[in-house]
């Protein structure tokens, strides 16, 4: 059994103290690499890595095509500011050939999971010849994976690696004493800026678990535009996850005058404490239409924004 260390006996400068001390001591004059996807476990476990070995920690931002808008470039940017170097891996295609003519939401992220660590992380940390993986999982993760919510947390055998066969490679993982508010306690005092820190929930599959029916390039930057939509607009409405969905049937508008078979875009918006139950904010309708009036404008082909009013259960917080 792990040993929490609660948020509130978390003293930070101690713990990152300790942590850059044992990834030291572990990895000696060897080499070490990482999988940064710019969320905040992941981050804190760059900067920790970075602290121990510097250069000797290779970190990759491995772009599978579903990220956010600009997202390789701004976490590239974010980390160069704080002297950390990060390679970014074009996989895009990789990925979009394994999500290829899937609408199953369980299959879709079977394909994400297996082609990130199977083929494009695995390749990448065999071919690296580093002893050494860091990876960023928490306590929440080992129970979930226990609870059978998630399948995340055994890296070995999800890189393909036989751990016999690799004798002498060992995976570090810095914080898996710690739950997601420790966490965001760490990374601030790691120095990492309040956009990552405190940086909104954001699901593995990514913008593939709000596209529902095949994922195409196309699709995704749909929903790519008017998730972004929503994130400058909502920045600051205080809720707990904002996000928007492309749905798989279409609906007639008008346009200029002229009829228009186009594309639907739900919007959600969630009040919650632990993403376990969330109900749906009470937004102002103002706020609202005003999300419909810019999706509808910017995001080519929508003709249709509606907002869900479910609360989780029965919904859930994303599409898939
Ligand atoms: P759901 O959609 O199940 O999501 O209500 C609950 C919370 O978890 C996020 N989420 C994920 N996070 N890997 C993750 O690390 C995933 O596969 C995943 N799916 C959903 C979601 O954004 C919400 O905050």
């Amino acid at each position: 059994m792990i040993k929490e260390i609660p948020a509130h006996k978390l003293n930070t400068r101690q713990f990152i103290k300790e942590q850059v001390a044992a990834i030291s001591t572990a990895v000696g004059d060897g080499t070490a690499i990482n999988a940064l996807s710019g969320g905040v476990d992941s981050s804190a476990v760059t900067m920790l890595g970075h602290r121990a070995l510097g250069q000797r920690l290779r970190t990759v931002f491995i772009d599978n095509g579903i990220m956010r808008e600009g997202e390789p470039a701004r976490i590239v940017a974010l980390f160069r500011r704080l002297g950390v170097t990060v390679e970014v891996i074009d996989a895009r295609d990789e990925f979009f050939a394994a999500l290829k003519g899937i609408e199953d939401p369980e299959q879709k992220r079977e394909a994400i999971t297996q082609t990130f660590y199977r083929k494009v992380f695995g390749r990448i940390v065999r071919r690296s010849g580093a002893k050494y993986l860091l990876q960023g999982t928490i306590l929440t993760d080992v129970d979930e994976t226990v609870a059978g919510i998630k399948r995340q947390h055994n890296v070995f055998a999800q890189l393909g690696i036989d751990p016999q066969k690799t004798f002498g490679y060992h995976i570090l993982e810095p914080l898996i004493h710690l739950r997601k508010v420790g966490v965001r306690k760490v990374g601030r005092a790691l120095g990492l800026p309040a956009e990552l820190f405190a940086r909104m929930p954001f699901p593995g599959p990514a913008l593939a678990a709000r596209v529902i029916g095949a994922v195409t390039p196309e699709r995704v930057a749909i929903v790519r535009q008017a998730t972004a939509v929503m994130e400058r607009r909502l920045k600051s409405s205080g809720a707990f996850q904002y996000l928007a969905i492309l749905h798989q049937d279409r609906v007639t508008g008008i346009r200029g005058g002229q009829r228009e078979f186009g594309h639907q875009i739900e919007i959600r918006c969630w009040d919650s404490i632990d993403a376990r139950t969330a109900t749906p904010t009470i937004l102002p309708f103002s706020t609202l239409t005003k999300l419909a009036d810019e999706i509808t404008r910017v995001v080519p082909g929508v003709v249709s924004v509606t907002y869900n009013i479910t609360r989780k259960p029965p919904s859930t917080i994303e599409a898939i």
